[in-house]
């Protein structure tokens, strides 16, 4: 494959990975990928923007070459620091003396961690712009799509968006463009919920600098290039950021989900109490689930728009119950900083699993303001009511009711 012409002067130079079956270790790309880069010239300069995965060097190199000599590289924009873009980038900075690196201000600290080696570069802002003669590039700062050094470049006189990661998805098709490529709209979603999920507010953040844009083309760093209706894109992906349950619910109503897992009855007994316990308190909805009785995937949906979390899991072999962790293990694609936490669990003789379900819960940033509860075997009336208060506790803090912690100086 050569150099593809997006429009005047205006050329992808990236490269296929049609092989590729797992990317970044948690992704499924069952068609493969490209690495996709570009060459934007004007009178006085030429720009790269991005490279491509060390493994391709050779590939971008004899793209590049059917559009732009080494010595007319005035610029490399890098909106994304990370190896798939920027594998190229040492051989690119030997061949072209006379280039500059642009990157964001968040990605200085990075480069140097990447490249390990001392490296001229120009940090630039949202509304930096770069000149190229006739040919303006404009920055836009959106970090943390996904890494903390993101950034959006975009031509101004042809309404190109070079949005790096944003919008792109691991999909190959040497058609490159949206409107001739194959039916990648599992692909485009696939990858918002992957990558960008975690930092839809980054992603909101994002959409408004871009949507007045209105962008003619939109040039991502992986997938096909979106010149057929790309605001449609553009729609899909405020969409799937916005956040659906608060909004239909309104008002100040949070939400308490209590998982839970019961071998002899016992947690799943305390894990009612709980729920009763909580219920109590007004302004909290509490739902109560049965690990056993569900699926990973539509519970991590569940968590991702709750306000706090309670896991129930008895201790089997000093450890907790595998439902647990498997959905514990799962929230890593979403955020849940911020959102509060609590443990609990019947236990035989150790009762290390709600420290241990505790532990993980700080872990993913999650609040965990009180001491989880355990009983031993089975629940007595009066622990049944304490587990009543246990909830209330919870469901008040949540609600910032709860009595502010007393300071014990007594071993002082
Ligand atoms: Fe495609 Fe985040 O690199």
């Amino acid at each position: 494959m050569s150099a593809v012409k997006l429009a005047k002067d205006v050329y992808w130079v990236g490269a296929l990975d049609p092989a590729l079956r797992r990317f970044d270790i948690i992704l499924s790309t069952a068609n493969g990928t490209s690495y996709n880069a570009y060459v934007v010239r004007g009178e006085t300069g030429v720009a790269i923007i991005d490279t491509v995965r060390e493994e391709y060097t050779d590939t971008f190199f004899e793209n590049l070459k059917d559009v732009a000599h080494y010595d007319e590289i005035t610029a490399i924009v890098l909106n994304h620091l990370e190896p798939d873009h920027t594998g190229a980038l040492p051989e690119l900075l030997r061949r072209a003396p006379n280039a500059t690196v642009y990157i964001s201000v968040r990605a200085p600290g990075m480069l140097k961690g990447l490249l390990k080696q001392d490296l001229e570069f120009t940090p630039v802002d949202t509304g930096d712009t770069l000149d190229l003669g006739g040919r303006t590039l404009k920055f836009l700062n959106t970090p943390f799509l996904h890494w903390p050094d993101t950034q959006c470049t975009y031509l101004q006189e042809d309404g190109i968006l070079f949005p790096g990661d944003l919008f792109g998805c691991h999909f190959c098709d040497d058609r490159l463009f949206n409107d001739l490529v194959g039916d990648f709209r599992f692909s485009f979603e696939y990858y918002h919920a992957h990558i960008m999920r975690p930092f839809k507010e980054h992603v909101l953040e994002a959409l408004e600098l871009i949507e007045p844009l209105e962008p003619q083309l939109i040039a991502p760093a992986h997938g096909p290039i979106l010149r057929d209706q790309p605001m449609n894109y553009v729609r899909r992906y405020r969409e799937m950021s916005t956040p659906r349950l608060h909004s239909e619910i309104g008002g100040d109503e949070k939400t308490l989900l209590i998982f839970y897992i019961s071998a002899y009855g016992s947690t799943a007994r305390m894990a009612e109490e709980i729920r009763n316990g909580a219920s109590g308190v007004a302004g909290v909805r509490v739902s109560l689930y049965d690990l056993e009785g569900g699926e990973v995937t539509p519970f991590v949906d569940l968590v991702e728009e709750a306000d706090g979390l309670v896991f129930g899991t008895p201790t089997i072999n000093g450890d907790a119950a595998k439902p647990v962790w498997d959905l514990l293990a799962s929230l890593c694609s979403i955020k849940t900083q911020g959102k509060l936490g609590a443990a609990f669990g019947s236990y035989g003789w150790t009762g290390e699993a709600v420290d241990m379900v505790e532990a993980r819960m700080r872990g993913l940033k999650i609040r965990v303001p009180q001491s989880g509860m355990k009983i031993k075997l089975i629940p007595t009336d009066d622990e049944l009511a304490d587990c009543r208060s246990f909830g209330a506790s919870i469901a008040k803090h949540l609600m910032g009711q709860a009595e502010p912690r007393k300071l014990d100086f007594s071993d002082l």
